[in-house]
């Protein structure tokens, strides 16, 4: 498969960026250290940020400068993807500042806004000011009321040196909170300054999935319910909760994994082609899919849901304990940590075609694919004789690990004999582009520095993906532990998630399969 630049690289490395400074919410939270952090500096080594750039770390503990620069060196030694050599860290330690201050402290914010000026005061020019609130949710709303009443939303409104605001994920915890969420950030901040995250769009392959489709002519005319049969959607991981239980355990699968990331996915692979590539198309289109998705049946013999947690098991042959006996886990809990859904689009190129989409912790393998699978050739020729086995046409789209987009067709195997085998046509990115590609938080950081939405989520597509799946965490809370099935850790999920594709003649695929 032919690979081009990725739907907007040229337009933000071309735009140049006003002197910056990077505020940064929960600085001594685990996602500073392992991502942002990181993705900063290389952003910086790859001089992609302006030369003026500064950090303020802002967390409630009382830290020194000092201190936090020797927490950002340990972070970059830790986690970069690449040294960063002693010139560029020379450079960088003295644009590195600590504040000290409660996210519910209006003052903390007033103060804020004191360091800011200085700095401004310092290189003699404005600055702009991006806000990453990376703190647990419960806090995003005082912080972005503070930013509000602080008058720092709104410093250099209009001009290119505007005040931008990244989100972290979760972006609320059902319709009602995303709203409440939304309602904060309009009162406070114009749209256009706002930037909801999902690391998964900045992860190379997802945006290369809009290339794929529309920068391709072969896949748009089959790309519909004539070609496809179904279209699975895993985001499988193999760890469990880890150290996170505390955070875990109040979201659950659903929330964690299925309303943002893997319904992004599902997004990106049924959308109609926008008109255009700036970001509102793109986002409408999106938008409209969602939208079409109808209402799941969550009752009756057989429903579109599925939620499950992880028992004991074996993972790669190491054994992992239940959820039930991770740390910080009550043992009255029904949180789930996997969920399957069976979805249909009521629009005109998707109807009766399901997706069916899935993620949990604890699973086989680390794995993200989109697997559109393809209606199976008419019996007429080979599919008459019972011996010759026609398997449907699969385009196998691998997100994460061992990157790449595979094709699997039917083809003989030699021989005198007419004997039919699945053989594939295969695209890594590693093997084509070499393994140094940066990282999800480095192409989002510097999207938003340069004002580009594209992949950012916008309110009412976070909305529309909580509407249709609030009803199903009502549902749940309303179950309690009834329908919560089991699996057993290194497994692929509960056996009621294969029940999910049995109507429709389906089964579960994983890219490996034919491996
Ligand atoms: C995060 C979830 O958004 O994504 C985590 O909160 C999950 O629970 C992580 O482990 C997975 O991200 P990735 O990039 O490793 O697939």
């Amino acid at each position: 498969m032919i690979h081009t630049n990725s739907v907007n690289t040229n337009k933000a490395i071309d735009r140049k960026t006003p002197p910056t400074i990077i505020v940064i919410f929960g600085a001594s939270g685990d996602l500073t250290a392992r991502k942002l952090v990181p993705a900063i500096f290389n952003l910086s080594k790859d001089e992609l940020l302006p030369k003026r750039c500064f950090l303020v770390g802002y967390g409630r503990s009382e830290m020194t400068d000092e201190n936090f620069k020797h927490d950002i060196k340990n972070a970059l030694n830790n986690h970069s993807r690449r040294n960063i050599e002693d010139s560029i860290w020379n450079n960088l330690k003295d644009k590195l500042f600590f504040h000290a201050g409660a996210y519910d402290d209006l003052n903390s914010f007033v103060q804020l806004e004191k360091k800011i000026s200085n700095i401004e005061e310092k290189i003699d020019c404005r600055a702009q000011c991006l806000f990453y609130i990376s703190t647990p949710p419960g806090v995003f709303m005082p912080i972005l009321e503070n930013l509000g009443e602080s008058g720092l939303a709104r410093r250099h409104r209009g001009t290119e040196t505007a005040s931008k605001v990244i989100i972290e994920k979760p972006f609320g915890r059902d319709l009602q909170s995303a709203q409440e969420l939304n309602e904060v950030i309009n009162r406070r901040f114009d749209e256009s300054q706002v930037f909801r995250i999902d690391h998964y769009l900045g992860k190379e392959t997802v945006q290369s999935l809009l290339v794929q489709r529309f920068a391709n002519s072969i896949f748009e005319p089959v790309w519909n319910r004539n070609y496809v049969s179904n279209v699975q959607i895993t985001v499988s991981e193999d760890l469990g909760v880890g150290s996170r239980g505390g955070y875990y355990d109040k979201s659950g699968a659903l929330r964690d994994m299925i309303q943002n990331h893997v319904m992004q996915l599902l997004a990106l692979t049924a959308m109609e082609p926008p008109s255009s590539l700036d970001p509102e198309s793109i986002r409408d289109e999106k938008v409209k899919a969602l939208k079409a998705l109808k209402p799941l049946v969550l009752e009756g013999d057989s429903p579109d849901v599925i939620r499950a947690r992880y028992a004991a098991g074996l993972v790669d042959g190491v054994p992992a304990k239940a959820y039930l006996d991770e740390d910080g886990i009550p043992e009255d809990s029904v949180t789930e940590t996997y969920s399957a859904l069976r979805l249909y689009l009521d629009n005109w190129r998707w109807k009766g075609v399901p997706f069916y989409i899935r993620s949990g912790k604890r699973l086989a393998m680390k794995a993200s694919e989109i697997v559109v699978q393809f209606t199976r050739p008419p019996a007429i020729l080979f599919g008459q004789d019972s011996r010759l086995k026609v398997s449907p046409n699969l385009l196998v789209i691998r997100i994460q690990p061992d990157e790449g987009v595979t094709l699997y067709l039917n083809s003989k195997t030699p021989g005198l004999e007419t004997k039919l085998q699945p053989i594939k046509l295969a695209f890594g990115y590693e093997t084509t582009f070499g393994s140094n590609t940066p990282e999800a938080y480095e192409r989002l950081i510097l999207d938003s520095l340069n004002g580009d939405g594209t992949l950012f989520i916008r309110g009412d597509e976070a909305e529309t993906s909580w509407g249709l799946l609030t009803p199903v965490l009502d549902f749940w809370s309303d179950q309690k532990r009834d329908g919560l099935e089991s699996y057993a850790s290194g497994t692929w999920g509960p056996l009621e998630a294969d029940k999910l594709l049995i109507d429709g003649g389906h089964e579960w695929i994983t890219g490996r399969k034919y491996d």
